[in-house]
C-alpha cells in the first residue's frame, strides 16, 4: 500500500482517517520491524571514544538585561564512527549544538542563520517562551539561497511567519533552573532534520540551584542521547520519501512508527566512556532520540543503594530527592540524576545500560572507576522550596485528549484529526489552570510547549515513577495520564504533540491558544 501522507490530507478532510484508528492497537509489531530497519550500521568496537562535551556557546555581546548570541545552522562533516566521515546538519556545525548557558530572569536573544538548504524553525523545548519566538511549525526561516525564489521548498502555503536567512529569537528566562533544550521543529520535517543534527542543550541556572552542594564542574556532565543508523560509507540512514527534505515530506510506512538506530551515541559519540573519580556524579540526561525510549540502569549497579538518585526532571530540581534503580526516559524527557563512583573500588568498568534494548542498542555508555577523589558534594534532602502545585480544585476546565498511531501510512491522531494550523482544538484562559486527560495508543511522549505541568493520575491511580516534579512531556505506554498545568506566561498559539517526531511530523499535533 503506497498512499502519500499528503494523499491522506485530503482523504483526512472527507473524514476517513477515522475509520482506519482502531488498528492503532496492531502496531506492536510494527515497532519491532522498523526497529531492525533496513540498513545496518558499520560495526563499532563500544566504549572506545572518550565522552564528548558540547561546548558552551559564548554570547557575541551582553548588555544590561540581555545575552546575545548567534549561531549559524549549516552542513559540516564529523567523524561520529571512528574513520568515517558523516555529513550532518548542525547548529554552528557540530552535533549536539553549542549549550547555552542562562541565568534565571535574565534575557537571552539568539539570532539563529540558516545556511540549509532547506527551511528551518528553532524551537527551546521547556522554554516560557512568548508565541513568535517560540518556534511555531510554520515560522520558517528560509535559507539564504531562496530570498529570490517564493516558491522554494515547502511549506509556504501554511501561513507561518517566514523570514529569509535569519530569525531572532527572544527568550525573557523567567522560569526556574532547568535544562532545557533547542532542536529543529520545522512543520513536517523536524524527524529527519532533528536525526541529521540538529538538537542542543540550554541550560538556565539560579540562585536556588547555586546554593545547593551538588557535583559541578568536571562533575556535572549532560549526557544527550540518541539513536541513529548509519550508511557502508558511514552517512546517516534516515528513510525519507525525499531525502532532500525539499518535496514530499514523510518517512516510508515501515518507518511510520518511529525511526529507530541501531547505534547508540552520547553527546554525538558511540558507546562513549568517561573516566570518572570516586566521587558523587551530576548527569543531565536528555533523551533526544527520535523515537526510541530508554529503560536506563547501571551494571553493575552501586553495591549499597540505588544506582541513581533524582534531583530533577524536565521543569528542573524536585523538592526532595528520589531513589531509582532504572529510569525510563522517553524522547524529550530531562532526568537529573545523581550516581555516586564512590561506591565502585577503582580500577571498576560502570556500563549505562538500556534495558529495553536488544544486541548494541542495550548498551549506552560506560563509567571507568579511573582514580580516587575527595568527596565535596552532598545531595540535600530539601532540594528546591515546595512549589504550590495547582490545585486541582481551581481547574476551570477538564479536556480529553487522544493520542492514537497511524499505520501503513495513515496518519497519526488527535482526537482522531491530523494537524492543522488553523485549527485551535482548546482556548485556556491566561493564569488559569485546567486539567488534561491524555489517552495514548499504543506509546506516545506528549509534549505542551509553553507551559509545565503535573501529573496527577495514571488510569486512575497515583503518578508513576517517573512523573514526579515539573514536566513539559509525559510518557504513556497506552492508558491515560491527567496532567495539571496553569496556563501563565503568555496569549497566544502554542503547540502541542507527540515527541516521537515521525509521529509528529504524520500530523499527531495541536493548537492551543492561551487567550
Ligand atoms: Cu521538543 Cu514541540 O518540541
Ligand atoms: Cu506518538
Amino acid at each position: 500500500m503506497k498512499l502519500s501522507r499528503r494523499g491522506f490530507l485530503r482523504l483526512g478532510m472527507l473524514g476517513v482517517a477515522s475509520v482506519a484508528l482502531p488498528i492503532g492497537r496492531m502496531i506492536g509489531p510494527m515497532n519491532e520491524l522498523a526497529k531492525a530497519g533496513a540498513v545496518t550500521s558499520p560495526p563499532v568496537e563500544p566504549f572506545q571514544v572518550p565522552l564528548p562535551i558540547p561546548p558552551v556557546l559564548k554570547p557575541v555581546r551582553t548588555d544590561a538585561s540581555t545575552d546575545y548570541y548567534e549561531m549559524v545552522q549549516r552542513e559540516a562533516t564529523a567523524e561520529i564512527l571512528p574513520g568515517y566521515r558523516t555529513t550532518i546538519w548542525g547548529y554552528e556545525g557540530i552535533f549536539p549544538g553549542p549549550t547555552i548557558e542562562a541565568r534565571s530572569g535574565r534575557q537571552v536573544v539568539v539570532r539563529q542563520r540558516n545556511e540549509l538548504p532547506v527551511p528551518v524553525v528553532t524551537h527551546l523545548h521547556g522554554g516560557v517562551t512568548p508565541p513568535e519566538s517560540d518556534g511555531y511549525p510554520t515560522d520558517l526561516i528560509l535559507p539564504a539561497s531562496s530570498s529570490h525564489d517564493a516558491n522554494h521548498g515547502t511549506g509556504h502555503h501554511h501561513g507561518g511567519a517566514i523570514t529569509y536567512e535569519t530569525r531572532d529569537y527572544v527568550y525573557p528566562n523567567q522560569q526556574r533552573a532547568a535544562m532545557l533544550w533547542y532542536h529543529d521543529h520545522r512543520m513536517d520535517f523536524t524527524g529527519p532534520q532533528v536525526y541529521r543534527g540538529l538538537a542542543g542543550l540550554y541550560i538556565i541556572r539560579d540562585e536556588i540551584e547555586d546554593a545547593l552542594p551538588l557535583p559541578r564542574d568536571e562533575r556535572e556532565v549532560p549526557l544527550v542521547i540518541t539513536d541513529r543508523t548509519f550508511t557502508a560509507d558511514g552517512d546517516l540512514y534516515y528513510p525519507s520519501l525525499d531525502p532532500t527534505l525539499q518535496g514530499q515530506p514523510g518517512v516510508v510506512s515501515s518507518f511510520a512508527n518511529g525511526v529507530f538506530g541501531d547505534t547508540i551515541l552520547v553527546n554525538g559519540a558511540p558507546w562513549p566512556v568517561l573516566d570518572v573519580g570516586t566521587a558523587r556524579y551530576r548527569l543531565r540526561l536528555l533523551n533526544a532520540s527520535n523515537a526510541r525510549p530508554y529503560l536506563l540502569a547501571l551494571d553493575p549497579p552501586p553495591p549499597n543503594g540505588p544506582a541513581f538518585i533524582q534531583i530533577g526532571s524536565d521543569g528542573g530540581l524536585l523538592e526532595t530527592p528520589i531513589p531509582h534503580d532504572e529510569i525510563l526516559i522517553s524522547p524529550a524527557e530531562r532526568f537529573d540524576v545523581i550516581v555516586d563512583f564512590g561506591q565502585y573500588p577503582v580500577g571498576t568498568s560502570v556500563r549505562l545500560v538500556n534495558r529495553e534494548g536488544v544486541g548494541p542498542t542495550a548498551d549506552v555508555m560506560r563509567f571507568d572507576v579511573a582514580r580516587r577523589e575527595e568527596e565535596y558534594s552532598e545531595i540535600p534532602d530539601r532540594l528546591a522550596p515546595e512549589e504550590p502545585l495547582p490545585d486541582p480544585s481551581e481547574a476551570v476546565e477538564v479536556r480529553r485528549f487522544q493520542f492514537i498511531a497511524g499505520f501503513f501510512g495513515w496518519p497519526s491522531t488527535v482526537n482522531f484529526r491530523i494537524f492543522d494550523p488553523n485549527r485551535i482544538a482548546a482556548r485556556p484562559r491566561l493564569d488559569t489552570t485546567e486539567i488534561w486527560e491524555l489517552h495514548a495508543d499504543p506509546e506516545h511522549p506528549i509534549h505542551l510547549h509553553l507551559v509545565h505541568f503535573r501529573v496527577l493520575s495514571r488510569n486512575g491511580g497515583p503518578p508513576g515513577p517517573w512523573d514526579a516534579g515539573w514536566k513539559d512531556t509525559v510518557f504513556m505506554r497506552g492508558g491515560s495520564a491527567q496532567i495539571i498545568a496553569r496556563f501563565s506566561g503568555y496569549r497566544g498559539k502554542y503547540v502541542f504533540h507527540c515527541h516521537n517526531l515521525e509521529h509528529e511530523d504524520m500530523m499527531m499535533m495541536e493548537n492551543f491558544e492561551v487567550v
